[in-house]
């Protein structure tokens, strides 16, 4: 199905037709975060989350014009909701409907619809201004799983758009946080792309994600022909209400920002 216009999409994805837009069962490949959607959409952005968006109104400022914004991987619409606050009109995509289900449960007005991994048909190709992806990478388990989803990006993105993605750091995995206990023996000896574990601090949420370095994610947007225009690491500066473990000396995240022009070097600072 194709859409000429946000409007449109709007309309087309609006009440009962929601669900019409259900495509068939999650792969299960990704792992399967509905049986935690309760939790999860509980979920603020405070502490350790709070320094992963920390930036962004600002990047969005001066790296992103016009409005029309894809939230991918949506999960129960936190970042959705943060980007419509920042006046942008956002379509939340997701593989599990449960997450989806809470995310429209949260924002009746708002816009979510069931894709499969990689597969942005529903849109027409150079649609967004924005694709904004926010803790998905770091669950993906393989880079051609990776390159598939950023070709798509690609393909969708107009020429002067802009993708944001926001993924762990390798130590999130090796050290505890305001958010997280995460320093588990077993998450030790691990090497790029094995299974680590992590648990969201004053949750059930459980999970093992990937462990993926800044050269795995270089080495990904170099052959899906997207360039940094940015990479850096938020750090804590001391300033804020929360209680830091380790965010003020250690990087939890990577926030990078690609753009469609050819791939080039860049540097990963701490902040912007
Ligand atoms: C950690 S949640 C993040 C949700 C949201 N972006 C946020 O900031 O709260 C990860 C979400 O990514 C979704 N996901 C995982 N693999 C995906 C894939 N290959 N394509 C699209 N979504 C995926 C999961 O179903 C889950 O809802």
């Amino acid at each position: 199905m194709l859409v000429n216009s946000c409007d449109t999409f709007f309309l087309i994805i609006k009440g009962d037709k929601f669900i019409n837009l259900k495509v068939s069962s999650i792969n299960m490949k990704f792992f399967n975060y509905g049986r935690y959607s309760e939790d999860y959409s509980k979920l603020k952005i405070t502490k350790t989350y709070y320094l992963a968006f920390r930036d962004i109104p600002q990047i969005l400022h001066k790296l992103v014009n016009g409005k029309k914004a894809l939230d991918y991987g949506c999960g129960t619409g936190r970042s959705t909701r943060f980007l419509k606050k920042l006046g942008f009109e956002v379509i939340g995509v997701d593989i599990n409907e449960k997450m989806l289900e809470k995310a429209k449960r949260l924002d009746k007005e708002g816009c979510y619809s069931h894709i499969k991994s990689a597969n942005l048909d529903l849109f027409e190709n150079n649609f967004f201004d924005l694709i904004f992806c926010a803790f998905i990478f770091d669950s993906i388990p393989s880079k051609i799983d990776m390159i598939k989803i950023l070709k798509e990006f690609r393909k969708k993105l107009k020429s002067k758009g802009a993708i944001i993605i926001i993924t762990s750091t390798p130590e999130l995995y090796f050290h505890n946080w305001a958010s997280f206990i995460s320093n588990f023996p077993e998450n030790k000896n691990t090497r790029a792309g094995d299974k680590v574990r992590i648990h969201i601090k004053g949750t059930n949420i459980k999970v093992f994600d990937y462990l993926w370095y800044d050269g795995d994610y270089k080495s990904v947007f170099q052959k899906s022909n997207l360039r940094v225009i940015k990479g850096y690491k938020p750090l804590a500066n001391g300033t804020e209400k929360y209680k830091w473990i380790n965010e003020k000396k250690i990087p939890p995240w990577f926030v990078y920002v690609l753009n469609k022009q050819h791939y080039d070097t860049y540097q990963t600072e701490n902040n912007v």
